[in-house]
């Protein structure tokens, strides 16, 4: 719908009114009409394959283009009746606001801040132009259906943040990585050692962190989009052509969160949730840590030999005069059969933001020396392997140990029971 002839209004009238002078007179440039910004400075954002700066925090669910419509006059009502324009303080606009969430043109990522910097500028231009055009602004609201906005409901647009997703990274695959260690730590001795051999692609944990390693992991091939399941994140602890061998058994804690974290970041990355009941439940389970610390079985008996043992470790509660009701740590591995042994560090685990769970976010998780309870749990029958997300229980339950532990660090501190103690 074109409703006038926008060149003719700006300039036609002045310069028959003053006609002879105009020689004389400095001439404005033209104005430019909102739709003329619009088509420059609107649309290469709308068409272009890159994503915009919107991306650096969500991977899914929304972008800017979703508030923009190949014409200008409707995306203008549209945005305007969103309460996104504000055509008073353009400035204060909600869509130039969300463009800043980055930290404006000055943020943190160089790259990103730049692109921000373009859409910033081209949003203000040209909502500063249809501000200036009462013609525009009289236009009639524009039915909520032809609105643009993300087709995602809210719901899908926090869950695909990636804040949410670190979170989630923390607790699915960072608590475990004591596994990889250290190895697969970039700017350790034995990373650097393995970097010379096989590349750069071994120092996968990044030493910047959790953040770090998350973006180096979702950019890269050890995440199967199609076939998560296939991921090399699991295939390769799961032993296949792997130099590190064995780290991983299917269905143990270490699998259940690497693969729980790679099938999510999947589905996001391939744009399959639509509705909030699409999204995974969320995770009300303890806060997990990984640590150095460890604990072994000497004299494993015959009936546990290359089976899948897992322990839950209970502190004594002093004050209550009893075991703690939940587990503060838990352990799990295949016990080796030839050497009746079965060694493996703990994870902490905390309620979800308790004391303990800030403590330990905060420093470096710990155990105090004292008294504990195991109970262990033997999968004879394989049912983890049938079934990745079941749990061990009752019917896998063999028996309970007290012991006293001083819970030093590393390979060389380890805490023995011997498993004789195991009774039920
Ligand atoms: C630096 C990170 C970052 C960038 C960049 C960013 N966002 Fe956000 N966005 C967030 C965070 C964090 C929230 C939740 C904040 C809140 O609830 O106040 C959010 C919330 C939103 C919401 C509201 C959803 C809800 O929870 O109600 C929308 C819509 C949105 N962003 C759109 C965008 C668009 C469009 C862009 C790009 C123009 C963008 N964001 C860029 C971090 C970012
Ligand atoms: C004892 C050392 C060691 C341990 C422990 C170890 N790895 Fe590895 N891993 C390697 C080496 C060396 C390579 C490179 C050669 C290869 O591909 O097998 C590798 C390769 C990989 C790769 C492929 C990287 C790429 O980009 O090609 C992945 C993924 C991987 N490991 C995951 C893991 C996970 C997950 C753990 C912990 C649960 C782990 N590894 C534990 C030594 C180890």
């Amino acid at each position: 719908m074109t409703r006038r002839m926008p060149a003719v209004r700006r300039a036609a009238p002045w310069i028959a009114v003053v006609g002879c002078f105009a020689a004389s007179m400095p001439v404005r440039a033209a104005e430019p009409t909102p739709a003329e910004v619009f088509e420059k400075r609107i649309v290469p954002i709308f068409k272009s394959p890159n994503p915009s700066s919107c991306t650096q925090c969500h991977l899914a669910g929304v972008d800017l283009k979703d508030y923009i419509l190949p014409d200008a006059e409707r995306t203008f009502r549209s945005l305007r009746d969103q309460g996104l324009i504000d055509l008073a303080v353009p400035e204060k606009s909600k869509i130039v606001t969300l463009i800043d969430m980055g930290g404006g043109a000055k943020g943190p990522n160089a790259v990103n801040a730049k692109l921000r910097a373009v859409e910033r500028e081209a949003f203000l231009a040209w909502i500063k132009a249809c501000a200036a055009d009462p013609t525009l602004k009289a236009t009639p609201k524009l039915d909520e259906a032809e609105r643009a906005k993300p087709a995602r409901p809210v719901e899908v647009i926090r869950h695909a943040r990636k804040d949410r997703v670190l979170e989630s990274f923390e607790a699915n695959v960072w608590a475990w990585r004591f596994r990889c260690m250290n190895c697969h730590t970039e700017g350790t001795p034995q990373n650097d050692k393995y970097r010379k051999e096989y590349g750069d692609r071994v120092a996968w944990v990044k030493k910047d962190g959790p953040a770090a390693t998350l973006e180096y992991l979702i950019a890269s091939k050890l995440i199967d989009p199609v076939k998560p399941e296939q991921s090399l994140l699991l295939r390769k602890p799961l032993g296949e052509k792997h130099e590190g061998g064995l780290k991983f058994v299917v269905g143990d804690d270490a699998y259940k969160g690497f693969r729980t974290w790679i099938e999510d970041v999947a589905a996001i990355r391939g744009n399959k949730y639509t509705a909030a009941k699409d999204l995974p439940p969320a995770d009300t389970g303890p806060e997990r840590f990984g640590t150095d610390l460890w604990l072994k079985f000497t004299n494993c008996p015959p009936a546990w030999g290359d089976k899948f043992l897992q322990v839950c470790v209970f502190a004594w509660d002093d004050k209550k005069k009893a075991w703690g009701d939940t587990p503060v740590a838990v352990s799990d591995r295949v016990v080796s059969g030839k050497g009746k042994l079965w060694q493996h560090n703990l994870t902490l685990l905390a309620a979800k933001d308790s004391d303990r769970a800030k403590a330990w976010r905060g420093g470096k998780p710990s155990l105090p020396e004292g008294k504990y309870l195991l109970r262990v749990y033997l999968d004879a029958g394989g049912k983890l392997a049938k079934d990745w997300k079941a749990a061990l229980g009752d019917d896998e339950f063999v028996g309970r140990a007290e012991f006293t532990a001083k819970w030093r660090d590393g390979y060389g501190a380890m805490t023995a029971v011997d498993a004789a103690k195991v009774r039920k």
